[in-house]
């Protein structure tokens, strides 16, 4: 264990939804395990200094640079990394066969795994996503090598074997609803055991403090033989400490798809209760095309929202706009997703500013229906994507921003760099900048070269400085 790290500088996270708080000159403590103990907002003249524990490596964040909350990927396809934007224009079903199958196949080769989840886990934390939800291909040993690459770089992360056992191609189709289940209890426990939890069952296995957590993944309800999604929700039952992610309501091709299959179920939300599936741990992908019936029954069942706009907006279906301010207005949880696959970026701020687009769209679309509904903000985006997520994950009491009791995953943004190597696309800071105006020009056009250091509980785990 290393030592206390302290802060000094400007800070920026979201209070709540609307409020964003921008300190010019705070100071942030941070115990050895990566615990923030102090936060001091200001350091105006007057005000005393707050003691500084022994030891402690300080750091002086020059003008220009501010901390963030690290991002928080609800969605994310690590698989699918390699393919991130190919195959535009396809409906879901034609995506998923064409495109995405033949490249999760490739994972049924562990050395492929490994070199590919390697590049990409180290991608998506240079992009300051300090927390992902993954889905790893249905293949159990790769997905055991993606969460011991998540563990080893230090990135917070749900992971999930996706369970397939139907309709897909014979080449990457499980065999059967018994393995599927025997597999992912598997991969569970080992995911567990990484943080010292292996042992047989129940809540006291699940150690919330755990960097590296497993989510049960049923692809989606066509996928999955209903005696696999009868097993996937004893498995939940069993175990109520046990996440579980699916994609819900995403494109018509897919909800006509599911009707077929299950025709006695009229709505998703009731098809995947009656399996067991959905609760508070419940991520679900997408939710475009949501009836207020589908809206009520999320709410009630206290289910997450993984919005993913890029997604939404370019492959699998069409221009889909999924209805996020309604989702607020009733209370439904709503993080940010990447959809790393589906979705052509790696990047949360390219998911911040499609996320304002399609709010945008939203409030069109809506126009003369009597409803009231008004764009997302920049600040209610970067709250998805930091609170927001952290919300969807239930991981609200330990990251999202910087209250002192929680972890420290944050980002270093420098808007300083002179390296040409390094400059950005940044629009440039000029003098008489505001930390706000700073802050919006990082959001709207900065990138990864503008992250210098990436931390996760205190460790620092990517960045494009020293
Ligand atoms: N539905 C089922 N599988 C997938 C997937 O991999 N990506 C997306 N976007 N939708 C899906
Ligand atoms: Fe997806």
């Amino acid at each position: 264990m290393g030592s206390p790290l302290v802060f000094r500088g400007a800070m920026i996270h979201s209070l709540d939804l609307t409020h964003l708080e921008i300190l010019e000159n705070a100071t942030l403590i941070i115990s050895p395990d990566g615990r923030i103990t102090a936060f001091q907002k200001s350091s105006a003249p007057g005000t005393p200094d707050l003691p500084l524990p022994a030891g402690a490596k300080v750091h002086h964040l020059p003008p220009g640079d501010f901390l963030i909350p690290g991002f928080v990927d609800t969605h994310n396809h690590a698989p699918q990394w390699p393919m991130r934007g190919l195959g535009q224009g396809l409906h879901i079903l034609d995506w998923l066969e064409q495109v995405t199958f033949p490249v999760e196949a490739r994972f049924s080769d562990p050395s492929y795994a490994r070199k590919t989840y390697e590049q990409s886990v180290g991608d998506f934390l240079r992009h300051g996503i300090t927390t992902a939800s993954y889905y790893s291909s249905r293949h159990a040993e790769s997905t055991r090598i993606l969460a011991d690459i998540c563990h080893a770089k230090g990135q917070r992360a749900f992971v999930g074997k996706c369970n397939m056992d139907r309709n897909a191609p014979e080449y990457i189709r499980e065999q059967g609803a018994a393995d599927s289940l025997r597999e992912t209890e598997e991969c569970v426990r080992y995911i567990r055991s990484l943080s010292g939890h292996g042992g047989g069952g129940g809540a006291e296995t699940g150690d919330e403090q755990a960097l590296v957590k497993p989510i049960v993944t049923p692809r989606f309800a066509i996928s999955c033989t209903p005696e696999l999604l009868t097993g996937l929700g004893e498995m939940l039952k069993r175990d109520d400490t046990l996440a579980m992610q699916t994609h819900f309501n995403e494109a018509e091709q897919e909800i006509e798809a599911t009707r077929a299959l299950f025709p006695a179920y009229e709505s998703e939300a009731d098809l995947y209760d009656a399996f067991g599936l959905l609760g508070r741990r419940s991520v679900l992908a997408h939710c475009t095309i949501m009836t207020d019936y589908d809206k009520e029954r999320l709410a009630a069942l206290r289910c997450g929202v993984a919005h993913c706009p890029i997604a939404n907006m370019t492959v699998g279906g069409g221009f889909m706009v999924a209805p996020v301010r309604d989702f607020l207005r009733r209370g439904i949880k709503v993080g940010l997703g990447t959809d790393s696959g589906g979705g052509w970026a790696s990047q949360m701020l390219a998911v911040m500013r499609l996320a304002m687009i399609a709010s945008n769209a939203r409030v069109v679309l809506d126009r003369g229906r009597g409803d009231d509904a008004s764009s997302l903000s920049l600040e209610e985006v970067f709250y998805l994507a930091t609170m927001g997520g952290a919300g969807v994950l239930c991981l609200e009491d330990q990251i999202g921003n910087f209250e002192v009791g929680k972890q420290f995953d944050a980002v270093w943004v420098t808007t300083t760099t002179t390296d040409t190597a390094l400059r950005s696309a940044m629009t440039p800071r000029e003098e008489g900048d505001s930390l706000k105006t700073t802050f919006e020009k990082f959001v709207m056009t900065g990138d990864d070269r503008n992250m210098a250091h990436v931390y996760v509980r205190g460790r620092r785990v990517a960045g494009a400085g020293d």
